[in-house]
């Protein structure tokens, strides 16, 4: 079963996206999954177990049924995270005293806990090869930079409700200026190769804390990414302890939610589209019948009820961690769950003995969105938007419940259990 030092050392060896999505990868081989390219031609078993990647940075990993299948039960979640692109030409000077590392933010960070703590960087490195190209996975994997804080004594205003200045607050200190050329010649070390050889590159920076468990009854735990690689770790080990069902079993991993999806590797793209019809294709299975027996979990972390302010709640629906898993409720659809779907999952749950608990945003504030609707856009599947609790999500260090993970495991092998079908007023299960 589910171990939560093995969900710690997933978000510890994931410090990029293009890294989650390569432990994925090595995680489902070990498990006997096979590989499938999106170029090549497939040809599918019954019964058998494969995946298949997108950009190095998404993955759609999935079991057949032993018998034709019948629908589609598909998990959706996402690898990406809020943090700091690297810029090109990204060295830049202070006053002739300091070299600072040139970065962009990505997606909507809470921007102060990033200072004061060791940062690196990793990512991918596009290397100049004899066959012309070869992308390489990077992790500078050292303490080599920081954000430093300004002085109380220099902003009397910091505690204030300051407002951070990317442009200006949050660029990274890297070294001297006799330190100067250090960035390329140490991405150069770090991919084995010249700097000549560096074509091209996708680097952000990650947050150098490891993942750590604490409190009076170690019931917490801290980490980089549990937005969303809690919920891609926990669907994805359902998959690999749940027997084969009646449906084709998937569990999507999507990157580039936390800017809006629209990329050929996001929810927004065809990507799923094109491996469920690809599915059909190769087993014989009828698309649109099967779209109509099938059943969509999208699962990406929900907010927890904060200990300082618990008036940013629901007076009701507010989760709490190690509670239990998280159905997510919005009356206009930002969140896909309806009175059907929540009840399916419910079901789900009952049989696992798994708790559920239930969210929706106070009445008066707008909340996130996430990416089932947007999945559902391009695949018309019922689904249920559920998440594990966490407190400060879109920090460099989040935290969440011991418990939970494992909570979303054991529902989501009852969940790739079940049996959909499409009824004149709404899904029904056999
Ligand atoms: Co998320």
């Amino acid at each position: 079963m589910a171990d939560i030092r093995e969900l710690m050392s997933f978000l510890d060896n994931s410090p990029s996206c293009f890294h989650a999505i390569h432990n994925l990868k090595t995680r489902l081989e070990s498990q006997g999954f096979k590989a499938l390219g999106e170029g090549e031609a497939w040809a599918l078993e019954e019964g058998g177990k494969y995946f298949v990647t997108r950009n190095g940075s998404a993955i759609i990993a999935f079991r057949l049924p032993e018998v034709k299948g019948e629908g589609f039960i598909l998990s959706a979640s996402h690898s990406d995270r809020p943090t700091f692109k690297v810029k090109e030409n990204p060295e830049l000077e202070t006053a002739g005293q300091y070299l600072r590392l040139a970065v962009e933010r990505y997606g909507g960070m809470l921007m102060a806990p990033w200072m004061d703590r060791p940062l690196s960087i990793a990512g991918r490195v596009m290397v100049e090869s004899e066959t012309g190209m070869e992308i390489r996975l990077v992790n500078l994997d050292k303490d080599l930079c920081m954000i430093p804080n300004v002085a109380i004594h220099m902003n009397r205003k910091a505690n204030d409700g300051y407002t951070y200045n990317p442009a200006v607050d949050m660029i990274p200190l890297m070294g001297s200026m006799s330190t100067k050329g250090c960035f390329r010649k140490q991405l150069a070390e770090a991919a084995g190769c010249t700097e000549e050889q560096i074509l091209g590159y996708d680097l952000y920076l990650y947050n150098r804390e490891k993942a750590k468990i604490w409190g009076a009854e170690d019931e917490y735990i801290s980490a980089q990414g549990l937005d969303d690689l809690q919920c891609a770790w926990a669907t994805m080990e359902g998959l690999i302890a749940a027997k084969p069902g009646k449906g084709v079993q998937l569990c999507c991993v999507f990157d580039n939610e936390e800017v809006g999806s629209g990329t050929m590797q996001g929810a927004d793209s065809n990507f799923l589209e094109s491996v469920l019809k690809r599915i059909c294709a190769c087993t014989g299975m009828d698309y649109s019948r099967a779209l109509a027996n099938s059943f969509q979990v999208s699962a990406d972390n929900a907010h927890a009820l904060h200990p300082n302010h618990p008036e940013f709640s629901d007076p009701t629906n507010r989760p709490v961690i190690n509670g239990g898993v998280v159905i997510k409720f919005n009356a206009n659809q930002r969140y896909t769950t309806d009175g059907i779907t929540s009840a399916l999952f419910r079901t789900a749950c009952k049989k696992a003995g798994v708790n559920v608990q239930t969210f929706c945003n106070r009445a008066d504030l707008a909340g996130g969105s996430t990416l089932g609707n947007i999945s559902t856009s391009h695949v018309s599947i019922p689904s249920v938007d559920v998440g594990l609790p966490q407190f400060a999500m879109h920090s460099p260090y989040e935290t969440a419940g011991v418990k939970d993970a494992e909570s979303l495991v054991k529902a989501m092998i009852e969940v790739y259990g079940m049996s959909i079908r499409s009824a004149s007023s709404g899904l029904t299960l056999e």
